[in-house]
């Protein structure tokens, strides 16, 4: 019997500052070893990779949308990014493609990060002038929204590991204080998108660890810390929810060890059973994370990533087949997930791992841009296919 409720959405995700190219007035454009320079030209190409996912048989498309862009310096309005991502949105609608839109995915406008980023008085401010206007003039396109990507992420890589602009180190307070600043930023968009637009689904999205027992962890320190870090936002923002975004890429011992490896503070072991970056490959945790939501909120659930870093796509196909078929599991024990995202649609910039890590069902040749549909997209368009939904009361 075919579980997917009628109206699922197959879809792909991405993210401005790693496909767009030219994002030069973000806190990004100038931090770290690599700039992302043209990235995947995506501003230009948005056309033909909508057609792409479309061909994947994909029904809906994640994109978010840059800040920095419609707003490079404080106040002013840059009308030709509106008007860009009028026509992107435009264009996912032509396709039959559902645009869930990413409000936050780790960019900053650069003179806001100057101003102390989500730590400064007046972030939040200008943020929710800016989700006004977001909801102003794009709000007609668009009916599902997630409000701030992976808050959990974003706050220790910024504070903790020092990976992410600020790039500041070992001050768990100061991502405490960041996550709990995106929590109130996802409270009033929440409010602002209702208010404006009504019958929308605002959500957030963070990113999900299925943590595993070791004896390496006798007292459960780290298992805590892992859990904490898993929910710990959606917990602060659950009445503003109206779905659970779920990012999930693995499972992880609950070890000091692998904690320390997935905070980027020590080297990864790259093998076998793990992505290009290290990251294990845990199919049932997926399962487990997408129950443990379900059980926590008894929300609607979409999985706004789940993918993996994997230039040959040796690895891909089994772990997308194993991840669709995890999913499948958790719908029939009762999560009500409605919704499917692949990170990614094309291979992107990684942050402040660059162009190494390849993550797309389409591979990308940066020299001329020329796009190849992996072995995994083609599995990905059969397996959509093979399960066309079914009605099913929500
Ligand atoms: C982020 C993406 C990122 C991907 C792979 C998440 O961490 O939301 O921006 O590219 O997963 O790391």
């Amino acid at each position: 019997m075919n579980v997917f409720p009628d109206g699922f959405l197959w879809g792909t995700a991405t993210s401005a500052h790693q496909v767009e190219g030219g994002n030069v007035h973000n806190d990004w454009w100038s931090f770290g070893r690599t700039t992302a320079g043209k990235a995947c030209d995506f501003e230009n190409r948005f056309e033909q990779d909508l057609d792409r996912a479309r061909a994947l048989g994909t029904n809906a498309f994640r994109l978010s949308l840059e800040w920095s862009r419609i707003e490079p310096r404080p106040g002013e309005r840059d009308e030709a990014a509106l008007a860009y991502y009028e026509r992107l949105l435009g264009a996912c609608r032509e396709r039959g493609l559902e645009p869930v839109v990413t409000l936050v995915q780790f960019t900053l406008p650069r003179w806001c990060a100057q101003r102390g980023g989500w730590l400064a008085s007046g972030t939040l401010d200008a943020f929710e002038r800016h989700v006004r206007l977001v909801a102003e003039r794009l709000g007609e396109l668009a009916r599902i929204f997630v409000t701030v990507n992976e808050p959990n992420v974003l706050a220790g890589a910024g504070y903790v590991s020092g990976v992410f602009p600020p790039g500041r180190r070992f001050r768990p307070d100061l991502a405490e204080d960041c996550e709990d600043a995106l929590a109130e930023a996802h409270r009033r968009a929440h409010r602002v998108l209702h208010e404006w637009l009504g019958d929308v689904l605002v959500g957030a999205s963070p990113h999900l660890v299925a943590w595993r027992k070791t004896l390496l962890d006798p007292l459960g320190l780290v298992r805590r810390e892992g859990e904490a870090f898993n929910w710990r936002f959606l917990d602060a923002v659950e009445d503003e929810l109206d779905f659970v975004g779920v990012n999930y890429f693995m499972g992880l011992r609950a070890d000091p060890l692998s904690a320390l490896g997935f905070a980027g503070l020590v080297r990864r072991p790259v093998h076998a059973g793990t992505s290009d970056m290290g990251w294990p490959i845990d199919a049932r945790g997926f399962e487990e994370v997408l129950l443990e939501a379900h059980a926590r909120y008894g929300k609607r659930i979409l999985v706004t990533e789940n993918g993996i870093a994997d230039a040959t796509d040796a690895k891909r196909p089994a772990y997308l087949a194993e991840h669709v078929a995890a999913l499948e599991r958790a719908l029939r024990a009762g999560a009500r997930v409605r919704g499917y995202f692949h990170w990614s649609l094309v291979d992107n910039f990684e942050w402040h791992e660059g162009y190494v890590p390849r993550f797309g069902l389409y591979a990308v040749d940066y020299a001329t841009q020329e796009r190849t549909l992996r072995a995994s997209g083609e599995l990905y368009r059969r397996l959509i296919g093979e399960r066309s939904p079914a009605p099913v009361s929500a």
